[in-house]
């Protein structure tokens, strides 16, 4: 046994920082090995990076931040930095780049990573803000599941033979349908507590709003396909101005990933082409989409607060949890998240993970659209680095909460935010609608 002056506590921290950080290693090296040398250093999508990129990328912000920053150690490779620093190269130019190929990628990361060990050794967690509560770390292993998710991303645009497997989602346990209103008040937003939230989370704020009507569920494959087959494409008046000029720009008809199949349609996940499930979640469709979806049905996408509202409000103490289920950190019954499947669960197989009010489903499946537009939150101020969040506040983009099936755990909590631009569809996004509420209803 090794005697160190910290406390207990500090131990728990480290063990579960070399935890968080060995299974999103583990994350990262099975997505990468599962295709080849070529595959690895091949553009899938204009709008993807080559999966050798992501990989180096996740070394490279480990060394500056971990090893360099926090460690104040010696670089591991200083003549690469440029290379990785995703605002120097947009992603459409990076298969042109001099990158570190598959085999020197590979030695890279795991270069960094043993002197990241050797640093959480005899590290203890009371110096700078940005190793309290090993905050940096947390940082770091969040980031490299971040890009583990957009890598997933990268596979389901890959094209020929599936090369993942994972077993289906849990089945419906429960019958879920309709909306859960939710009572006009104040709840408490965001956080200034949670060790590891992001700068764009914080700080705390209250928020006061009027009663709503928010789903109870995520919309489903029938529910959209309903819109498909009325025409909703075709038609403007369920479409914003810039939504119905992408929508003729870019020839949208469907869902990305749907063709029609004999009668109906079905939809190619990881290479492999099924009908569609009626009671999953529809999953890759933009901002643009949802809203006109939206429109069509007679409602509105919630915005940012009444997401987090239904996620995190507890009616009978009136505070803020970090879950919908409560505190405790998802387990597999809570919610579809963590890569385990690789598919949307169908709406009702998670009654674990529902809010107080019955709000199914908020965290996992699908990332859901929100009317809100990416900005900080009252107080706010960039912490460790402005291009985390800040440069994208008010550009246009648009947030997204909840998580996906490909998200883990440690990137994902009520109070996680993140943003696309409207147009995007790629990631794994679905929705819900909601829609105000007359005073009277409430009554
Ligand atoms: C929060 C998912 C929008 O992937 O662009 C990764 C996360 N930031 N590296 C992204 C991120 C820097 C970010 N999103
Ligand atoms: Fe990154």
């Amino acid at each position: 046994m090794t005697t160190r002056s910290d406390s207990p506590p500090s131990e728990s921290l480290r063990d579960r920082i070399a935890a968080e950080l060995t299974l999103a290693r583990k994350r990262s090296v099975r997505l990468t090995e599962a295709v080849d040398d070529d595959d690895l250093v091949r553009q899938h999508s204009p709008i993807m990076s080559p999966l050798v990129w992501d990989l180096a990328h996740v070394g490279n912000q480990e060394e500056l931040w971990l090893v360099r920053d926090v460690g104040g150690r010696e670089p591991v490779r200083r003549d690469i930095d440029d290379l990785y620093d995703a605002f120097k190269h947009p992603r459409r130019d990076r298969p042109a780049l001099p990158l570190l190929g598959p085999a020197e990628a590979r030695r890279y990361v795991s270069t960094v990573r043993d002197k990241v060990f050797d640093l959480l050794d005899g590290i203890r967690f009371d110096g700078s803000r940005l190793v309290a509560d090993g905050f940096a770390f947390g940082m770091i292993a969040q980031h490299e599941q971040q890009h583990d998710e957009t890598m997933l991303a990268t596979h389901q645009l890959r094209a020929g033979p599936p090369v993942l497997a994972a077993p289906a989602p849990p089945a419906a346990a429960v019958q879920v349908a309709g909306e859960v209103l939710i009572p006009a008040g104040r709840f408490d937003m965001g956080t200034s507590t949670d060790p590891w939230a992001l700068d764009n989370e914080r700080p705390g704020h209250p928020v006061e709003l009027p009663a709503y009507a928010i789903d109870a569920a995520p919309v489903t494959n029938a529910a959209y396909l309903a819109f498909v087959a009325d025409g909703g494409y075709a038609d403007p008046r369920w479409w914003s101005e810039p939504g119905w000029q992408h929508r003729c720009s870019a020839g949208l008809t469907a869902p990305m990933h749907w063709r029609p199949d004999g009668a109906g349609w079905g939809y190619t996940r990881f290479g492999r082409f099924a009908p569609l499930v009626p009671d999953e979640p529809v999953v890759h469709v933009s901002f643009y989409e949802a809203e006109a979806y939206a429109a069509w049905a007679g409602r509105r996408l919630p915005t940012e607060a009444e997401w987090e509202k239904a996620a995190r409000w507890d009616p009978v103490s009136g505070r803020s949890r970090r879950y919908p289920w409560g505190d405790e950190d998802p387990t597999p019954e809570h919610a579809n998240l963590g890569q385990r499947h690789l598919a949307p669960a169908p709406v009702g197989a998670y009654p674990a993970g529902a809010s107080p009010l019955g709000v199914h489903q908020l965290v996992g499946d699908v990332w859901e659209w929100t009317a809100s537009p990416f900005l900080g939150y009252p107080g706010f101020a960039a912490f460790p680095y402005r291009e985390y969040s800040e440069v994208f506040f008010g550009s246009g983009y648009r947030v997204l909460r909840g998580g996906s099936f490909g998200t883990d755990p440690v990137a994902c909590r009520g109070t996680f935010r993140n943003w696309d631009l409207p147009i995007r569809r790629q990631i794994f996004s679905g929705f819900r609608c909601a829609r105000d509420v007359r005073p009277d209803e409430t009554a």
